[in-house]
């Protein structure tokens, strides 16, 4: 197949992605979802919008500054200033692009920017041979262009290849497009802009409609090259198209499309649990591809034809895109090479250093846990993040709780190397918990969201506990695992306070 059919890989979730109400992560936890892109082998890695805040641009200089093999994307408007930040965070990156937007619908012209579109044309012209002058590689995107009128996009298009853009990206901003509307906008472009064969045409499309994945593919029927998409489909309000849907969509389906990725399949459950971890969102069971059900066939007549021959009913193998069928690894004899060699299995190496450190947790789990599964293996490693320092640890727990008792939970923690101790009633364990350690860190957090989720299934599977805490007024995810539901609860919050720590010290530095 020749590259005519390959279709880049645009991942914006560290940008677009984050801009999902409630998304936001930490410098650090971008960039090891930066690395775990680069290790899908994503085309392009939309890192942010350095003009936005001092953190988005950090942000973006850390994934510059780390990533070999992708190509790093900085979000700019058509305006100086944007250009020069997105150019600055990008200087020390190995491949980079600017990518340029201005929005070409009537309705946006004179609402929101209040420009005429001669003017809008300028501007474009000008913010993409300005950002030519910066890097080689601009991508323009003219924002709303599913509501635009053609003849205007045609020429607004037209102009800014000549102006110097190697990417033109056709938004489905509002996510307002039909598929069969939106590949004919595609195949219209392609028919109506004499210069187009000199870019590469990109589309993005969100999915206010449940449509995005489908017009995406609609637009590589008719000649699109390059997707934009997020892991998960997290994104502005409904969010973007779903990357591992579209990867999937157009590897199963090569009679339809005849088109490839570059995507490395195996590792996207593992990206899309990394996604959901620090994002505090979590994947819907039934979601396709990543979803827990996604691989499950429940109904009698679907396993019989399952045991007879699986393509009866499976379109995609679930280890094509790293889904785990739960089954039975290791248990408390396992030894340090068996947790190693099974690790390895799972894509996952790691040094002698941390290879120890998983083993102890893997030998407490193994303790308190008949069966260790590879979800647990995967939390156990995943335990270990390097987003934040372990400032606060919990050493003990102790819980007295009843329908008619007051609650007492006493907490030991540990930091460089001193012991605290304290008791607390409260509302209930959790809440009892939580107000000990508040006393002991010398915070005052606001819980905002708490939720738990069974790793695995079963009466001794792992607890996995996801809490959203507000403390000195930022908001931040932390997650918590264990066999018991309150160590699980204290783990998660004591993790939210490092967070904030780890965030603090950051800044003063
Ligand atoms: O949805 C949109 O139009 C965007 C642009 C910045 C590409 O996110
Ligand atoms: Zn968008």
């Amino acid at each position: 197949m020749n590259d005519e059919n390959k279709v880049l890989i645009f991942d914006t979730t560290l940008r677009d992605g984050e801009q999902a109400p409630g998304a936001s992560m930490n410098e650090k936890e971008k960039l090891e979802i930066a690395f775990a892109l680069e290790r899908l082998k994503v085309d392009i890695i939309e890192a942010g919008f350095p003009v936005i805040s001092k953190g988005d641009f950090d942000s973006v200089k850390a994934v510059a500054e780390n990533i070999k093999d992708s190509i790093v994307c900085g979000l700019a408007r058509c305006v100086k200033k944007d250009i020069d930040a997105a150019a600055d965070s990008l200087k020390s990156a190995n491949r980079k692009r600017i990518h340029v937007f201005l929005a070409t619908s009537k309705i946006h012209m004179q609402h929101k920017l209040k420009k005429t579109p001669d003017e809008i044309l300028q501007m474009a012209i000008e913010a993409v041979a300005y950002a030519r002058n910066r890097v080689e590689d601009v991508e323009f995107s003219a924002e709303d262009a599913s509501r635009s009128e053609k003849e205007f996009l045609y020429r607004v298009i037209e102009a800014v290849i000549k102006a110097g853009a190697t990417t033109v990206n056709i938004p489905d901003t509002v996510g307002y497009g039909m598929p069969i509307e939106y590949g004919k906008l595609i195949a219209d472009i392609k028919s109506n802009v004499s210069n187009i064969n000199k870019a590469i045409i990109s589309v993005h499309c969100h999915d206010d409609l449940g449509v995005a994945v489908a017009n995406s593919l609609a637009a590589v029927r008719n000649g699109a090259r390059q997707v934009e998409c997020t892991i998960n489909g997290i994104g502005e309000r409904a969010g973007n198209a779903s990357m591992e849907e579209i990867v999937m969509a157009l590897r199963t389906r090569q009679d339809v499309y005849g088109c490839t990725t570059n995507i490395h399949t195996p590792d996207v459950c593992r990206v899309s649990r990394l996604v959901s971890k620090y994002t505090g969102f979590a994947v819907a069971p039934n979601k396709a591809i990543v979803g827990a059900n996604a691989f499950r066939h429940e109904a009698g007549i679907h396993q019989d034809g399952m045991l007879k021959e699986r393509s009866t009913y499976e379109i995609m193998r679930p280890e094509d895109v790293g889904f785990m069928e739960t089954g039975l690894v290791l248990g408390k004899h396992s030894g340090r090479h068996a947790l190693k060699d099974r690790l390895k299995g799972l894509g996952i190496e790691l040094n002698d250093q941390e290879l120890d450190k998983a083993f102890n947790r893997f030998k407490d789990i193994a303790d308190k846990k008949k069966h260790v599964f590879d979800e647990d293996l995967l939390v156990i490693v995943e335990d270990d993040t390097k987003a934040f320092e372990r400032t606060w640890e919990l050493v003990s727990l102790k819980s007295i709780s009843g329908t008619k008792i007051k609650t007492k939970v006493d907490v030991v923690l540990k930091s460089k190397g001193k012991i605290f101790k304290k008791s607390s009633t409260g509302d209930g364990p959790v809440d009892a918990c939580y107000k000990a350690i508040d006393s002991i860190t010398k915070n005052k957090g606001e819980l905002l969201d708490y939720s738990i989720q069974s790793v695995t299934q079963g009466q001794d599977a792992m607890g996995e506990v996801t809490v959203k805490v507000k403390i000195d007024g930022k908001s931040v995810i932390a997650h918590g695992t264990s066999t018991d539901i309150l160590e699980a609860s204290a783990k998660a919050y004591i993790n939210a306070v490092n967070k904030v720590i780890s965030q603090q010290s950051t800044l003063k530095k």
